[in-house]
């Protein structure tokens, strides 16, 4: 119950992990401040929190506008006075490679919202944090780690989020706001669903072929996000194929860029011939 009573902002809760981190502090009783941009689904989910035993808000909101990232830091602030945790959690990634773009418009929309959205975020809300002590925390991926090809716009927004936040524990220890950067693997959501591909149209179905059974849910993703943000924990690799890899770009790296085609090839493979 460590986040009992205490003001959390997490943005990309109206689906998928977000979702689950939402559920989860309600029923330790936090007060939340819900921000993605369906409102319906953030409206259902703030009636569930509440009735989980939380206190909830539903803030529409569109992460890669700035002004819109400042009006939800200053709603929160205006219904619960203060906040001691932000989780930026919102993002999406584009289906393609490089040259298979058109323009640089949908490579800068990821930018926008997985990158600048988690920057104006904190920036807005970095005043209130610093008065509470609070936690920070950045939803990255393991493509935050490591490159994977398909995925130029998507890794460079992820591996931008661990540069900025990297600098940012270093400079917020002085006020003792802690920084948590988060590499979940796979994790089955809406996530694959809504990959945008080079032409705009959404991967839909196609998309929901590549999970499988194995992969982490949204449930248990978001309990280990939770437990390492009560932990002030510093960063969290978290499948084991995840530590491998990036201990492998550390110690072989030419040995990871000749296996990583071939996982990436299986991963195709499977969207094809998913299970669920
Ligand atoms: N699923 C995976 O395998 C996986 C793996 C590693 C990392 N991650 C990361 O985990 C985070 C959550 O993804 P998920 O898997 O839960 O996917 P998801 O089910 O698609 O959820 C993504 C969330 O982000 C929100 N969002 C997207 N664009 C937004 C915008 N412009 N402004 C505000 N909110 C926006 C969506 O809400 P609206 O559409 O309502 O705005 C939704 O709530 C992402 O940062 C993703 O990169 C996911």
């Amino acid at each position: 119950m460590k986040f009992k009573d205490k003001v959390v902002i997490i943005t990309g809760a109206s689906s998928g992990i977000g979702r689950q981190l939402s559920l989860q502090l309600a029923a330790q009783g936090a007060w939340l401040c819900l921000a993605a941009r369906h409102v319906e689904r953030l409206t259902a989910l703030a009636d569930e929190c509440e009735k989980l035993g939380g206190r909830a808000m539903a803030v529409p909101t569109d992460v890669g506008q700035e002004s819109q990232c400042e009006n939800l830091i200053n709603k929160t602030v205006e219904k619960f006075g203060r906040i001691d945790v932000l989780i930026n959690n919102a993002g999406f990634g584009i289906k393609g490679s490089f040259e298979e773009l058109p323009d640089l418009d949908l490579f800068k929309s990821v930018i926008d919202v997985n990158y600048y959205g988690a920057v104006y975020c904190t920036r807005f809300a970095l005043p209130y944090l610093k008065q509470t002590k609070g936690r920070i925390v950045g939803v990255s991926s393991i493509l935050g780690k490591i490159g994977m090809s398909g995925s130029t716009a998507y890794c460079s927004s992820k591996f931008a989020m661990a540069g900025f936040f990297d600098v940012l524990r270093l400079e917020l220890k002085k006020h003792k706001v802690s920084v948590t950067m988060i590499y979940p693997g796979y994790v089955v959501t809406e996530f694959a669903e809504r990959m945008v591909k080079p032409d705009r149209t959404l991967q839909g179905q196609e998309g929901r072929k590549f999970y499988t059974k194995s992969m982490m849910t949204a449930k248990r993703c978001a309990h280990i996000i939770i437990k390492a943000t009560a932990r002030r924990k510093r960063q969290l690799i978290m499948t084991s194929y995840g530590v491998i890899g990036v201990w492998l770009n550390l110690l072989a790296p030419r040995f990871l860029d000749w296996i990583l085609p071939f996982i990436s090839r299986m991963n195709k493979e499977r969207i094809g011939g998913g299970r669920i």
